[in-house]
């Protein structure tokens, strides 16, 4: 927040302390165009507190701002036009950014805080689907921008573990499963007898009898039952995790729907005590206004989704005294969330305000949705396995001397399709291609991860020795470079604020565009006195691309 912060200061101050800093802070304004300054501040807002004409207003504060980062201020119609000092600009912010590093860009917005974040969270003995990709995607790239942000965050793997489909599954696996190909090809197997349950059932319609009796052994704790499900659970979730090693993602929980059973009847409980509850058609219901009533109680006396929710909410809170609470699920769930959220609003929960769903569109190919069905698993494993191949086919081509190119083809391949879809404004619909994700130019991960492999070696080829203390630049066209370092933290401030990841990835393509600019205009090796100081910019440049993909969980390679 260093320049946004410094110019709140000094507004601040200038103001007499008569407006509240965080209120100077968020008027700030970056003007679209160089001649109008690089900040604004504009004062028809603030013109009333003082009685005063706007254009009068900026005038008057034109001649009280002091500071060392101010060459000059001009006014225009109602506005603050502020030119910083370059040279005093350029030293501080690279000065900054090369002793801070990685911490480059951290606040304390979140300190004392707690954030439960809910993500990935696939389906036991189902394929983790492209929806479920987005949502590991996206819901690490949000718990890094949270803990950048001072948050203190806890991971949580929601997996769905529990349901009538677990009795089906069971019935299906002592009817026709095998041990040893199920433990070769866990998720496989598991949906293939799940599969042919189901076909089997429509001409036999008792076997849905026995996946009920199955159901019903594992929820009063039978034996046999319980042993095959953790059986199930434990291979699904073995499988799952060769995807989280390959992205590089871990979680602080994998308390899913089963670790509810046991708080269901609480959950019950206080819904009928708080006389929320009503029967319909023997079902038991929470009628909501404006949405259509949120089911808490099957005939049968089982629970759903939405009850496992509302347990697993409260017990969330009373755990870890969350002040925000994430669940980043497809936007196919929107109505569950919004009944969830209501429902605990009328139980009184004030804090059901700090929940938000974060919600994703699909991922299209050829303009369809990507079916969960069988297949599925294939197509990401072979999705994963496919970019990685081209990344290598790529490096062979361009580098083939390369000492660890497996690892940077893993790096480079997995990189470009999660940033593929953290591009994006996660609400729409993306459609696929794994050739356009690969591309080194365009806006892809690659082209990021390309172009901190060339800070990386222009900094060894220069033989940077570390930052002069008095950073001098005199050319034109480091400046736009030095204005994106600057903007870096405010950038991460507003992607978590709003929950966007995407915000990250088009400042890292800009960011990197305007250093591949800068190297195209500017001999950055040559020997003068300025050499040095231009190090010292590539470095900085390095620090925040790869802090950058960092945060969207990508790893930058120093060659490729
Ligand atoms: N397992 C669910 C699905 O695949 C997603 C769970 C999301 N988290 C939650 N707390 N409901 O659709």
């Amino acid at each position: 927040m260093i320049l946004k912060q410094e110019m709140t200061n000094v507004i601040y101050h200038a103001l007499d302390g008569k407006v509240d800093a965080d209120r100077v802070y968020q008027l700030i304004e970056t003007p679209k165009h160089a001649h109008l300054g690089d900040l604004a501040f504009p004062c028809f807002q603030l013109a009333s507190i003082f009685r005063m004409p706007p254009n009068e207003l900026a005038t008057d504060l034109a001649i009280r701002l002091t500071s060392p980062w101010i060459e000059r201020v001009e006014t225009a119609g109602g506005y603050l036009n502020i030119f910083l000092k370059r040279s005093y600009v350029t030293s501080h912010v690279i000065n900054e950014v090369n002793t801070l590093l990685e911490a480059y860009g951290a606040s304390r917005m979140g300190e004392g805080h707690v954030l439960t974040i809910d993500y990935s969270s696939p389906n036991i003995a189902k394929p983790f689907s492209m929806g479920h990709l987005r949502s590991t995607v996206i819901g690490h790239s949000l718990a890094q921008l949270a803990e950048k942000c001072g948050y203190k965050t806890v991971k949580i793997n929601h997996v769905g573990d529990w349901g009538t489909q677990f009795g089906k599954l069971m019935a299906a696996y002592i009817k026709w499963g095998e041990e040893a190909q199920v433990k070769a090809n866990p998720i496989h197997e598991l949906l293939a007898l799940y599969v042919r349950f189901h076909e089997e059932a429509e001409h036999s319609p008792e076997l849905n009898d026995e996946g009920r009796y199955w159901f019903k052994k594992l929820e009063e704790g039978d034996r046999e039952a319980v042993s095959l499900w953790t059986w199930f659970r434990e291979e699904s979730l073995q499988a799952f995790s060769t995807i989280y090693e390959t992205l590089g993602i871990t979680f602080d929980s994998y308390d899913g729907e089963a670790f509810y059973n046991d708080k269901m009847d609480d959950v019950v409980r206080l819904l009928r005590d708080k006389g929320l509850l009503v029967e319909s058609d023997g079902a038991e219901v929470v009628p909501l206004e404006g949405l259509p009533p949120c089911l808490i109680k099957k005939r049968d006396g089982t629970t759903l989704y939405a009850t496992r929710d509302l347990a697993a909410a409260i017990y969330r809170y009373h755990t870890y005294e969350f002040t925000k609470s994430l669940y980043v699920v497809g936007n196919e769930q929107s109505l569950h969330f919004q009944q969830l959220f209501k429902v605990l609003k009328k139980m009184g929960y004030t804090w059901a305000d700090t929940m938000h769903h974060i919600s994703f569109g699909m991922m299209l190919t050829d303009g369809k949705k990507m079916s969960t069905r069988k297949g599925q698993v294939i197509l990401l494993e072979e999705v994963m396995n496919e970019a990685v191949a081209l990344a290598l086919a790529n490096i062979e081509e361009k580098n083939p001397s390369l000492a660890n190119k497996d690892e940077v083809a893993k790096q480079v391949g997995i990189g470009a399709i999660v940033f593929h879809d953290l591009k994006h404004d996660r609400r729409h619909d993306i459609a696929f291609s794994l050739s356009e994700m690969l591309k080194y130019e365009g806006e892809t991960g690659p082209y990021v991860q390309y172009t901190h492999a060339r800070a990386a070696s222009l900094l060894e080829k220069g033989c940077y020795k570390g930052t002069p203390e008095i950073v001098k630049l005199t050319d034109e066209s480091s400046w736009p470079v030095i204005k994106y370092l600057m903007a870096f933290p405010e950038v991460i401030e507003r992607a978590f604020n709003q929950h966007d990841p995407s915000q990250i990835a088009k400042f890292i393509i800009d960011l990197a565009q305007a250093f591949n600019h800068y190297y195209g205009t500017v001999k950055i090796l040559a020997d003068d006195d300025e050499k040095e100081s231009r190090l010292a910019l590539v470095s900085s440049i390095k620090v925040v691309l790869h802090e950058g993909l960092r945060l969207l969980g990508i790893k930058a390679p120093n060659n490729m």
